[in-house]
């Protein structure tokens, strides 16, 4: 995706052995990068969420392995920096995906050839999703396409919740791919962006990516989905996830379930578009998520733009008064229309997931 003209991935490597990193918790109102110089650069800024979204996630500690292999490349530190980047955030599955990727490509190699090796690896990562994503667009095109076509050259109207475009990702995005794609193809189109409380991914976000390539949409207000449905102004709604487990069930950012409902309520299609290395296999039901318990903070304050230019972070409740953020919550299969995957559109049961990736299918038998 272009910034200013200029294309940009998330994440990029540089030959002085760096990674550089775009900082969205600077977004929308500067567009700064970082460089990455070790595997606890790397693991915090997981951690602080300068980047966030689950294969960005991902991609971000496969190279923060890289980056430990560059310094020592002996079995204890690959274990070291594989323990310290898997602790940083529980509910993404795709951290776990992708250093369990990499210690399997390094464990059994010598340790010459470890820092080369993990540096080509976390790039094939990288090169991976990008390709996944661009997949996901493709698929999810041909379902906003048919939805377009039963509105009479009217524009479509698509809900969508957090960020789950390309700053989410390497690039192309999951949920944002299909409606790029669309909008590139000339499908007139609208979208409803979720504010998506207390971070603001959509408000902050999403709504940058979608201005930036010039989507129209609309920033409200977390409350505000199920009245436009009941108005008629969704014609349906796509999401991200950050693990989907093997009965179909999906964990999102806090609020998806309830866009899920209100969907359900007023026959909206849910869909949520996921790369295969979102799905948790050795999970049975969402229930068995764990669920990230984020700093009562980020409920209880606001960070913006004052009149000036300068940036403030403002209390908004009462002092004293305490607050819970859970970061995500889980939709249960029943309420998901369908899954846009890399390999394309499956129903949102085992079943489904199983007709997309057969090869998963002896070892879900046996267990
Ligand atoms: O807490 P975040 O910002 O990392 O949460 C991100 C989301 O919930 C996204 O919707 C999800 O990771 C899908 S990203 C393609």
């Amino acid at each position: 995706m272009k910034i200013a003209g200029k294309p940009y991935r998330t994440i990029w490597p540089h030959d002085d052995g760096t990674v550089e990193i775009i900082d969205q918790t600077k977004l929308p109102h500067a567009f700064a990068t970082l460089r990455l110089k070790s595997a606890a650069d790397a693991a915090y800024a997981i951690k602080a969420m300068i980047v966030r979204g689950a294969p960005l996630i991902g991609a971000t500690a496969a190279y923060g392995v890289a980056l430990a292999m560059r310094q020592d490349a002996s079995d204890a530190v690959l274990d070291r920096a594989h323990d310290m980047l898997l602790e940083t955030r529980p509910t993404a599955v795709n951290l776990r995906w992708a250093l369990a990727r990499m210690r399997d490509a390094l464990r059994n190699r010598a340790r010459g050839e470890r820092a080369k090796l993990a540096w080509a690896e976390a790039a094939a990562i990288c090169d991976e999703d990008v390709e996944t994503c661009r997949r996901i667009g493709e698929h999810g095109l041909a379902i906003l396409r048919e939805a377009a076509s039963k509105k009479a050259g009217k524009k479509l109207n698509i809900l969508t919740h957090c960020n789950a475009g390309w700053l989410a990702c390497v690039d192309w995005g999951t949920a944002l791919a299909p409606i790029y794609m669309a909008h590139d193809a000339g499908i007139p189109l609208h979208v409803w962006v979720d504010e998506t409380r207390p971070r603001n991914q959509g408000a902050s976000l999403t709504a940058f990516e979608l201005g930036g390539h010039g989507v129209k949409h609309t920033i409200i207000a977390d409350n505000a989905g199920g009245h436009y449905m009941q108005a008629g102004e969704v014609d349906l709604c796509i999401v991200g996830t950050d693990r989907v487990t093997a009965n179909g069930d999906v964990a999102n950012k806090i609020g998806t379930y309830l866009k899920a409902l209100a969907a359900k309520d007023n026959g909206v299609p849910f869909y949520v578009a996921l790369p295969s290395s979102t799905i948790d296999w050795t999970l049975a039901e969402g229930r068995e998520i764990p669920i990230e318990e984020r700093s009562s903070d980020e409920l209880l304050k606001m960070t913006g733009r004052l009149p000036g230019g300068g940036i403030a972070t403002v209390e908004i409740a009462a002092p004293g008064s305490p607050a819970a953020n859970p970061g995500f919550d889980v939709t249960p299969a029943r309420l998901v229309t369908g899954f846009i995957t890399e390999r394309g559109p499956c129903a949102a049961t085992r079943e489904g997931l199983l007709s997309l990736f057969p090869e998963r299918r002896k070892v879900q038998d046996e267990t």
